[in-house]
């Protein structure tokens, strides 16, 4: 009967536990617009940004033709000056596996798979996307400098992974084939 016996209450502990409390919430908001302030600053002067909208593709029908049959393949120069690259990845490699573009110049990309997921990036630039079957990836940049510059597969897409990789190959504008690219894609695979 002992429980039903009411016993006086201790006073309620204010102070210490709620300062800690407050603390902790301020911490932790604190920590959300950090977080949020990061992703505003890389997005807007960094150029970091998510693949553009979704635009999907049969994946399985590639080498049939359209936009990324191998004559497509490479870098095109659009009517209005601009640069579009298509590259098909593949287990194991990127078609084609050496891309040429011109510096300074506007540059859309885009990227379809013909099987698994891959993920590509073109080391020391923001470019840096997931190729999935059934879409395109399109990333925008534009190349500052000339060079060579990797362009490995960073998804793992089976056995041959490790080896998946193309080169990206900026050059000046003044040598690259514009004429040419203005016909057909062009590209510095061998
Ligand atoms: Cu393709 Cu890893």
């Amino acid at each position: 009967m002992a429980e039903l016996i009411e016993r006086p209450r201790p006073p309620l502990q204010r102070g210490a536990g709620e300062r800690a409390e407050r603390l902790w919430t301020r911490s932790v908001v604190a920590g959300i617009v950090a977080l949020l302030g990061v992703i505003a600053f890389t997005s807007a002067r960094l150029g970091l940004h998510p693949p553009s909208r979704v635009e999907t593709i049969a994946s399985t029908s590639l080498h049939k033709g359209g936009e990324f049959s191998e004559a497509n393949l490479g870098t095109s120069i659009l009517s209005d000056g601009s640069a579009v690259v298509r590259v098909v990845a593949q287990q194991y490699a990127f078609v084609p596996n050496c891309v040429l573009v011109p510096a300074g110049v506007p540059i859309a990309m885009r990227l379809a798979s013909a099987d698994a997921v891959h993920g590509f990036l073109i080391d020391g630039t923001n470019v840096n996307a997931m190729i999935v079957p059934g879409y395109v990836t399109t990333v925008r940049t534009t190349f500052q400098e000339t060079g060579e510059r990797l362009m490995p597969c960073h998804e793992f897409c089976g056995v041959g992974h490790q080896a998946m990789w193309a080169h990206v190959r900026i050059v000046d504008a003044k040598k690259f084939p514009f004429e040419q690219a203005r016909a057909k894609a062009v590209s510095c695979a061998g």
